[in-house]
């Protein structure tokens, strides 16, 4: 039995759910529960901790838009997300989701601890408004200087909210990062947020009053708490802090929290200082990972561009895809997902490698011993690849738990597969069919069985925390199914004799690169829009059209008609003329925000009368439907004002 290291406790970040999870998630979630399986193997209680950051704008208006409640909606695709960890056999110990009232009713007193403190305080949010989407905005967020959601104009505007003292924490967190530089890592986020926080930092707006989905605040419930501030907290309620605290006291404060890099600042500033200001210890470590990106930039839903795991994993198997996750990236850097890359990972590494490994010793030794593995030889070979096979297999457990220490999964697999290569190399040397044909060698050749037997049981304990079914699948082929895997065997050499091997399939399936990259193209390709023709008006000749005299006018002043909801008057430039045109899109705009557009004019229209106002000319306006809504936009173009629109 390994001897117990002490606690261990590993989280992941709380993943959204305002859509199924895609590639990019999946490898983060994989690579913590290597970790948690790594550290369970090597003899550490581990508790490993994953979930979902359900509240927030983002999901209330994504669920609106469903024409669900959040909480449906929500708990549909939690269901999806939980349904994923499941099928990729990842080993959480529990799955927090900030909607479960052991989760809100902790939030609460989080917010609580901080205000009584006197880190909470009333102010005044100012920002810019998006009336229509309840938003507000900074200057950098928005787009083109609009709305980035909904391209509409916005508004400076101030609110009410709860503000937490962030800025009283910078010098804390400072000294943080200088005296403790295991903090964060790796080295060049630490830097970037030492940076970050020599800017200065701003108090931070930690209550919402514009939208309700989310935990209000305890001392005025017309305020929902900020959704960073709920998430971030998910580590502790987890635990049961405060009020049911035996899971707390024993795996607080965390070893790590394994997150992407464009949320290491919520972890490494926001999470401390809020710790800080509760008066709780901080989490040992955080640790920033790189993003899987496309050869065309992000990965995004809204692009059509995800990968999906469950599509791979239906293809090639949870392992191979695993073993490709860790094995290609460097832990703290971006990479490119291919699936030639992928590919070629899983037919060099696994079909080739190992697998040829697996099926080569088990049939020799079915075939040369009779299917039982022989014992120990008792000299050593004369060329001394005995020796050198046996320093790699004992020494590599070593060289894993160090690459391990460094989050270096790639590395820690790398050092596997020196042992790997190095026994197929040692066949070849070995050439057992040519020792199978003189019987005065049969000593000899049962040693190299039994030497390639040994080899492969600890390549099956090392890759354990890492491809579990086939570290058993290996097993199960070397008759060593019943043993359990336990790390300090990975350490010694000549433990087997008379285990009964057995042949089965090959574990890892030789792929046609070309074949498979064509299929997983076409799976990949987006459904064809349907090309559904418009119902449009009857068709008009051409000299009908050429007999309009359209022209580019500026709107100087717009206003509500007096009598008539849905009209408005403008008056528009022309060149030199100015004139007053009457047109019905009172729905769909703000007069004010019309004034300085440039709009396509039909100038020669006959002049008419529309509720008491005359009307001399027509504004172009387009009928679209945005979002299943009919609204009105104008049509333009960058001529100059009066100039024919060609
Ligand atoms: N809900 C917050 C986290 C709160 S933690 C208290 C969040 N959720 S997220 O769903 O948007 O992202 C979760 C994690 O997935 C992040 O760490 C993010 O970096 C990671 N990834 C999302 N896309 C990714 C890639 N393409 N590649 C690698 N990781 C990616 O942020």
């Amino acid at each position: 039995m390994t001897e117990k290291k002490g606690t261990y406790y590993i989280t992941t970040p709380i993943y959204y759910p305002s859509s199924n999870l895609h590639i990019g998630h999946t490898y983060c979630t994989v690579m913590a529960d290597a970790m948690a399986r790594f550290k369970r193997l090597s003899g550490y209680d581990v508790h490993f901790l994953t979930g979902t950051d359900e509240h927030g704008q983002k999901i209330q208006t994504i669920a609106q838009e469903a024409g669900m409640s959040p909480q449906e909606y929500v708990d549909n695709v939690v269901d999806g997300i939980k349904k994923l960890w499941k099928t990729m056999e990842i080993s959480n110990d529990d799955f927090i989701r900030t909607t479960e009232e052991r989760h809100v009713h902790r939030v609460q007193k989080m917010f609580m601890r901080m205000y009584e403190k006197g880190d909470i305080y009333k102010g005044e949010y100012e920002g810019l408004y998006c009336t229509p989407c309840e938003s507000f905005w900074t200057e950098s967020q928005l787009v083109n200087g609009c709305c980035p959601d909904c391209g509409r104009p916005v508004q400076p505007a101030k609110e009410e909210a709860y503000f937490f003292k962030l800025s009283k924490y910078a010098p804390a967190l400072l000294e943080l990062f200088e005296t403790n530089p295991d903090f964060l890592q790796p080295d060049s986020r630490r830097n970037e947020m030492v940076a970050f926080i020599n800017q200065g930092l701003e108090d931070l707006c930690v209550s919402r009053s514009t939208f309700d989905w989310g935990i209000p605040v305890p001392v005025d419930e017309k305020h929902v708490i900020y959704v960073w501030l709920d998430a971030l907290t998910n580590y502790i309620t987890a635990l049961g802090w405060p009020d049911d605290d035996e899971m707390y006291q024993k795996y607080w404060p965390a070893d790590v929290h394994l997150v992407g890099k464009e949320i290491v600042r919520f972890h490494s500033i926001i999470w401390p200082a809020m710790l800080m200001s509760a008066e709780l210890p901080l989490p040992k470590q955080v640790r920033g990972h790189g993003w899987l990106l496309l050869e065309g930039g992000k990965m995004s839903k809204s692009k059509g561009n995800v990968v999906d795991p469950v599509k791979l994993i239906d293809r090639y198997g949870i392992d191979a895809l695993k073993y490709f996750l860790l094995r290609e990236y460097t832990f703290g850097q971006d990479g490119i997902f291919t699936n030639e890359v992928m590919l070629k990972r899983m037919n060099y590494d696994l079909a080739n490698d190992l697998g040829n490994l697996v099926s080569r010793t088990v049939s020799m030794i079915e075939k040369y011993c009779g299917g039982y593995i022989p014992g120990p030889a008792k000299e050593e070979d004369a060329e001394g690849t005995d020796a050198d096979l046996k320093a790699i297999a004992t020494g590599a457990a070593d060289k894993v738990e160090a690459q391990m220490d460094k989050f270096m999964f790639n590395m820690a697999l790398e050092e596997i597969w020196v042992l790997v290569r190095r026994a197929n190399k040692y066949v070849d040397e070995n050439t057992p069919w040519l020792l199978a044909k003189d019987p005065e060698k049969k000593e000899r050749l049962d040693a190299v069985m039994h030497n390639l037997a040994e080899s492969l049981r600890i390549v099956s304990i090392l890759i354990y925390p890492f491809m579990h079914s086939t570290s058993k699948e290996i097993r199960k082929q070397l008759g060593i199914w019943y043993a359990d895997v336990a790390w300090e065997d990975a350490f010694t050499f000549d433990m087997l004799e008379g285990d009964q091997v057995k042949k089965g399939n090959p574990i890892f399936p030789r792929l046609d690169i070309e074949a498979e990259i064509k299929e997983l193209e076409a799976m990949n390709k987006p459904a064809e829009e349907p090309n559904i023709p418009l119902k449009l008006k009857d068709p008009i000749e051409y000299d009908v059209f050429d007999k309009i005299d359209f022209r580019v006018g500026t709107v100087l002043k717009c206003e509500k008609h007096p009598k008539a909801d849905k009209l408005l008057v403008f008056q528009i430039k022309m060149g030199t003329e100015r004139r007053q045109i009457v047109s019905g899109v009172a729905d769909s705009y703000e007069p004010e925000d019309l004034i300085g557009k440039k709009v396509v004019v039909v100038a020669n229209l006959k002049p008419r009368m529309l509720r008491g106002v005359e009307s001399n000319g027509m504004l172009m306006f387009a009928d679209n439907v945005v979002d299943g809504k009919e609204r009105f936009e104008y049509i333009t173009t960058v001529a100059d004002d009066g100039n024919p629109v060609t």
